[in-house]
């Protein structure tokens, strides 16, 4: 939620390459992060020239076109999704602050206090041009500034005053070599290069031009030039165990290699996913889980799991809870993170918290998972992110290892998170000895053989997206599933409704005799989530018989059901395959053709699949 950028550098005057277009390229990368309003920063002698606009960062391209922009030591940049103040070209950012406007600042998060903030700042002179809390952070580094004569210590001095969250990022006219930062709560991570340094709210603002990272902790402030990084916490003692790490992945891997959308591209590099998610951590037909660095003798005396998530993670929580309570007896709750901490939980010290979530900065997420520690509970991070905030504050963490996600929809992050947790789940049965050997060693061989089964459901994708083009014009869409098909019909209605703008609901099939079957009426579209007809019991003839109830009513019934199912096609009007597995790992399987189809659908409709309105990847706001 918002993106910002900086760079310090003095790369030759070439039209594209002056900090200015590097900055631009962070942002590009960063646009998935909100899409509101972008801006950038530069100096120009003893001017700080700013140029912004609202809307998407073509908008402000279009504003730099033709335009003569200073090639100055430093620049800054921010993509906005928009708290305070509607989304205008005077809400963007960069802020300038100052009587003089001597100061630009970018800022990512939310100031509480800043209304109290504005009274004095205006009392004492400085005058404001936007709604937003973001300008009463500009104003008070400025008059910091004006105090310090320093940079660096009057974003000390203001970051102390803040109250809620943010990242900030300055530059001044009377310091021109820097660009000075400060983080609370918000992301922040440093690029290192060969005299040139970069700062992103995440890597992808700067892998284009260097895979050396350093992250920037809670409560620090970091003082960036060409040729030093300097980071100190807010009282000024300086950090000496800083932690650098060169980024995994290229910059291939955030660019949409030949397909129309990122969101495509990613639904397709699934079966990787499942794989890198994987990688490393079966040996032999055991689970090896070398980041689980909570003691086994902890593990073992937990007596309650509760998964904190929000959206499409909470939905692979859900997921979660089914196989974790099968293989290992133990009570799982899930819970929406943002209901969690305001319902006085049950926390105690043998509770286990597994904070999911892919981009590691959700703020809700971040805040249920520190009202548990604060109650003595163990937190499990499972994060696409490396390095963000919930791994990094978690007492464990599982990375999904799937890549970066650039598209608002979350899809391979979500069978990475299922995958994680199964691992989590095995990992706490063979701890706690709730399964023998030879029961982990087989359910790790079928886990094995799922890349190869997402991959076959994926050589299936042009009979679903010829489904969805022949569905664009549907208004409203509902999905049923029982027990693990039942976060997968959440998941389905929820990136139907978040891509394609269509409205969706997801329902437990056994729930619709109890009110929801009064929605459907003649050739009302229903996907059915059919469980494999090996699996347990009674559950496939119910879910059979629940196509029939809807059917019976006029719904057009649209069923995802395991190869070689008979008994659903008299019911069916489409019939989509999946691969057979075990019930519990069908989610891996079974959401795939609805993610597919909410992407074509949204396509065809002409949406932009990437950046859906409203909407932005991180929520890094409560
Ligand atoms: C939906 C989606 C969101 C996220 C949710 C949590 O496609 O992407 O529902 O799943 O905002 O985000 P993370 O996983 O980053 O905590």
């Amino acid at each position: 939620m918002c993106g910002i950028v900086g760079y310090v550098g003095q790369r030759p005057a070439s039209p594209s390459s002056r900090p200015v277009d590097v900055a631009l390229q962070g942002l590009a990368r960063l646009e998935y992060r909100g899409y509101d309003s972008a801006g950038v920063a530069v100096l120009d002698g003893s001017e700080v020239r700013v140029a912004k606009a609202k809307g998407k960062l073509k908008n402000l391209r279009g504003v730099l076109e033709g335009q003569d922009v200073p090639t100055s030591a430093v620049a800054i940049g921010h993509t906005r999704w928009a708290t305070h103040g509607a989304p205008t070209d005077e809400n963007a950012h960069p802020h300038l602050g100052g009587k003089d406007d001597e100061l630009a600042l970018v800022h990512n998060g939310i100031i509480e206090n800043f209304a109290a903030l504005r009274t004095s700042l205006e009392a004492d002179g400085y005058t404001f041009r936007s709604e937003t809390d973001s300008e009463a952070a500009a104003h008070l580094v400025a008059r910091e500034m004006q105090r310090t004569g320093d940079l660096t210590l009057a974003l000390r001095a203001a970051a102390v005053q803040l109250e809620g969250a943010f990242t900030l990022l300055a530059i001044h006219r009377d310091q021109p070599d820097r660009v000075v930062a400060a983080r609370r709560n918000s992301p922040l991570v440093v690029g290192l290069g060969e005299g040139e340094n970069y700062l992103g709210s995440d890597v992808a603002a700067f892998v284009d031009n260097t895979r050396e990272a350093l992250e920037i902790g809670q409560d620090q402030v970091v003082t960036v030039t060409a040729d030093d990084v300097a980071v100190t916490d807010f009282e000024g003692t300086e950090v000496t165990e800083k932690k650098q790490y060169t980024i995994a992945w290229d910059v291939a891997a955030a660019q949409k290699g030949g397909y129309d959308s990122f969101m495509a591209k990613e639904i397709h590099e699934q079966a990787t996913a499942v794989a890198d998610t994987l990688r490393g951590r079966i040996d032999s037909g055991a689970l090896h889980l070398d980041e689980m660095s909570i003691d086994e003798s902890v593990l073992r005396s937990i007596d309650k799991i509760i998964v904190v998530a929000c959206g499409t993670a909470a939905n692979a929580g859900n997921v979660a809870k089914y196989a974790i309570e099968h293989w290992c007896r133990i009570p799982t709750e899930v819970e929406l993170a943002h209901e969690f901490r305001y319902r006085d939980p049950i926390v105690t010290e043998k509770t286990l918290v597994v904070a999911i979530s892919q981009s590691g900065e959700t703020m809700d997420t971040l805040m249920a998972m520190r009202h548990a520690q604060e109650q003595g509970a163990k937190v499990v991070a499972i994060c696409n992110t490396y390095g963000s905030t919930i791994p990094r504050e978690a007492d464990a963490a599982l990375y999904l290892h799937v890549g970066p996600e650039i598209a608002v929809a979350s899809t391979k992050a979500y069978l990475g998170q299922i995958t994680a947790c199964y691992l989590l789940g095995l990992y706490l049965a063979q701890v706690r000895g709730n399964l023998f050997p030879d029961e982990i060693a087989a359910l790790m061989e079928d886990l094995e053989q799922l890349p190869a089964h997402v991959q076959t459901v994926l050589d299936g994708a042009g009979a679903v997206e010829e489904l969805a083009r022949s569905m664009k014009d549907t208004t409203s869409v509902l999905f049923l599933g029982r027990h693990v098909g039942y976060p997968t019909a959440l998941e389905g209605a929820l990136k139907l409704k978040e891509i394609a703008y269509i409205h969706a609901e997801g329902f437990a099939a056994g729930e619709l005799k109890h009110g929801p079957i009064a929605l459907v009426d003649e050739g009302q579209p229903v996907f059915v989530i059919v469980p494999s007809p090996r699996g347990r019991d009674s559950l496939h003839s119910k879910v059979v018989s629940n196509i029939q109830e809807v059917r019976a009513r006029g719904a057009r019934t649209l069923v995802i059901a395991e190869e070689g199912d008979e008994d659903v096609l008299p019911y069916s009007d489409v019939v989509l395959r999946v691969p057979a597995t075990r019930t519990l790992f069908a989610p891996l399987l079974t959401v795939i053709p609805l993610q597919i189809f909410s992407c074509a659908l949204a396509a065809a409709k002409g949406l932009d699949v990437d950046q859906p309105r409203n909407l932005a990847k991180s929520v890094t706001v409560e």
